[in-house]
């Protein structure tokens, strides 16, 4: 098994789920500071494994070690799946929920399914490759709940938004989770334990 693993980020949230999931393989995950890389490429791909791999890439350029990188968004179904790789720049700072559920106001309640996708791009000597998640729910009619970011305050899972659930709940569910828990049965897979 390899020891040690960048993360192409320098995000909290998202190096502590990588923690805990591959915690059981006995893997450090470093962040790209820790790791001593300093690199922000342009996201310029048309996917969510484009733009993955553009990031993980760069890092392991960087500093040689296995790396990963995630790219995630939310694909709304009554929107052909807008915004999806463009979900950071779909509205200004801290305007993408109102902007999006202005958009939404004339849907129907049956017709409202989003998920959020999450890719993972997996890069070392011997190659790459790519894993993801999705976390299904539907886009709700106002914002509720103080927790999480983004598109959280008006993604229903069930009964509540995203942002009325606590960390562990969502990260139980949570698109990033899944591509991480495919992460790792592929690392188990191809270095045993
Ligand atoms: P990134 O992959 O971390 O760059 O996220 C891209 C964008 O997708 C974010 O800026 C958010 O707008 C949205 N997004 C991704 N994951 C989530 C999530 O778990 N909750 C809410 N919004 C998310």
């Amino acid at each position: 098994m390899i020891k040690q693993l960048v993360m192409a980020t320098n995000n909290a949230n998202k190096l502590r789920e990588a923690r805990e999931i591959l915690a059981p393989l006995g893997i450090e995950v470093l962040s790209q500071r820790e790791a001593g890389a300093n690199c922000d490429p342009e996201e310029n791909g048309a996917t969510f494994a484009e733009n993955a791999l553009i990031k993980a890439k760069a890092v392991y350029e960087a500093v040689g070690l296995p790396t990963i990188a995630d790219d995630s968004g939310l694909c709304v179904d009554a929107m052909d799946g807008r915004p999806g790789v463009y979900s950071a720049r779909y509205a200004p700072e801290g305007q993408h929920c109102a902007k999006l559920l202005e958009e939404m106001k004339d849907v129907p309640e049956d017709k409202r399914g989003a998920a959020f996708r999450c890719t993972i791009a997996y890069i070392d000597e011997n190659g790459y490759d790519t894993m993801s998640g999705d976390c299904k729910g539907a886009i709700g009619y106002e914002q509720r709940g103080t927790n999480g970011f983004g598109y959280d305050p008006v993604f229903m899972v069930g009964d509540r938004t995203m942002a009325e659930l606590t960390a562990d709940e969502k990260n139980k569910i949570s698109h990033r989770g899944a591509a991480l828990r495919e992460l790792y049965s592929f690392l188990k897979e191809r270095y045993g334990d």
